[in-house]
């Protein structure tokens, strides 16, 4: 190894992977995180709910559980990080209300309460009368919803910004680089590949890419982590100064959702499509989303429309993250959060910085051994 070296090297800097870099700085370790563009991927694009019942699958138990811890660490994570950072991160706790705009989407609604109480889930169903005397500015049509307290937000570039700072702050080598590979020696990881021949020595590497996770050199095949980009465009809107807000909640009808900031802003989102890496915004996908936002809060026509984007989420084969140790000695992984990356950031970076630590994977992480995948590939199991 020709370059310097770290403790850790962190693959990836967006949201989870500053977060892995930022607690292994706390625990004392050296930390470095490569990334040359920190955050232009899926934190970036990202609408920052924090949803882990409103966007609850059926089959999915063991990501509901990550969920729901990574939500309650939230509150404690944020006050270290703005403390640490001097930032505001706009973690926003008004909940999420799920609506439905006919009686179809109660109907569907009806299916999803019983299998949130099932869960034990802290929901209460409204009627639509109850849901406009929460958020008077939803189409009086609105049949019925469910409140949510608990689903939260937080402004995703906030966060990620406020990382930054408190990696900065701590001591944390953010370099904007691009590693191209890991350097796999004697069957063990050293460190990382960088563009310009350069390399980083590490005694662990990190491998926190998103979707980009797949495509650095030096792994063996059977060990690539198999993600895919699965594409999500959103819009941007602003609250003319003189126009009320159009919700102080998180609305959600089935096919999109609203976030309205404190200060006015509001994201609407999101696509899911599979199209590569693909992230052209398009037409229909502007048209279908104003629509969706406009069925549910009207008012939404009365915005300032200030940005599109489309981004691309890290798919995984059964949706829920990689988190934990590679197979290959001194290479670990924290990557396929899918549609929960930002949720999913506190329990990462603690769950991984504790699995280096320590040298032993967290119980709540095991679920989600990298290897559940590849080992089968190569018949381990
Ligand atoms: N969690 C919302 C999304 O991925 O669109």
């Amino acid at each position: 190894m020709t370059g310097r070296s770290f403790d850790v090297v962190v693959i990836g800097g967006g949201a989870v992977g500053l977060a892995v870099g930022w607690r292994c700085r706390t625990r004392g370790l050296a930390v470095a995180v490569v990334d040359p563009a920190p955050g232009a991927g899926a934190t970036g694009a990202a609408a920052g709910m924090l949803a882990p019942v409103t966007e609850v699958h059926y089959g999915e138990d063991h990501l509901l559980e990550l969920c729901l811890e990574s939500a309650r660490m939230y509150p404690g994570f944020v006050e270290e990080l703005e403390t640490a950072s001097g930032r505001s991160t706009g973690y926003r706790r008004s909940g999420t209300l799920l609506v439905a705009r006919d009686a179809d989407d109660n109907a569907a609604l009806g299916e999803l309460y019983a299998f949130q109480q099932e869960l034990g889930l802290d929901v209460r169903r409204l009627r639509g009368r109850e849901c406009l005397e929460l958020e008077p500015g939803l189409a009086p049509s609105v049949r019925g919803g469910i409140f949510v307290a608990g689903d939260h937000q937080i402004d995703n570039r906030a966060l990620h910004a406020a990382l930054v700072a408190a990696c900065e702050r701590s001591g944390v080598e953010v370099m904007r680089r691009r590693a191209v590979g890991v350097v796999v020696e004697g069957g063990a990881c050293r460190g990382v590949a960088l563009d310009r021949d350069d390399t980083l020595g590490a005694e662990v590497t990190v491998l926190a890419a998103g979707c980009w996770s797949g495509s650095l050199h030096g792994l063996p095949q059977e060990l690539v982590p198999p993600v895919r980009p699965v594409k999500g465009q959103l819009l941007h809107l602003r609250t003319p100064p003189g126009i009320p807000p159009l919700a102080e909640r998180n609305v959600r009808g089935l096919e999109v959702y609203v976030v309205p900031r404190a200060d006015g802003r509001v994201v609407v989102g999101a696509t899911v499509e599979e199209k590569g890496f693909d992230t052209t915004v398009t037409a229909g996908a502007v048209l279908d989303l104003l629509r969706g936002a406009f069925e549910l809060l009207p008012g939404v026509t009365e915005l300032e429309l200030t940005e599109t984007v489309a981004g691309l989420r890290p798919g995984s084969p059964d949706n829920a993250p990689l988190l934990g140790p590679s197979g290959i000695e001194g290479l670990l992984i924290a990557t396929g959060h899918y549609r929960n990356g930002i949720l999913l950031t506190p329990i990462t970076a603690e769950g991984i910085a504790e699995a280096i630590v320590a040298r032993k994977v967290p119980a709540v992480l095991e679920p989600f051994d990298p290897v559940r995948f590849t080992a089968r590939a190569v018949g381990h199991d």
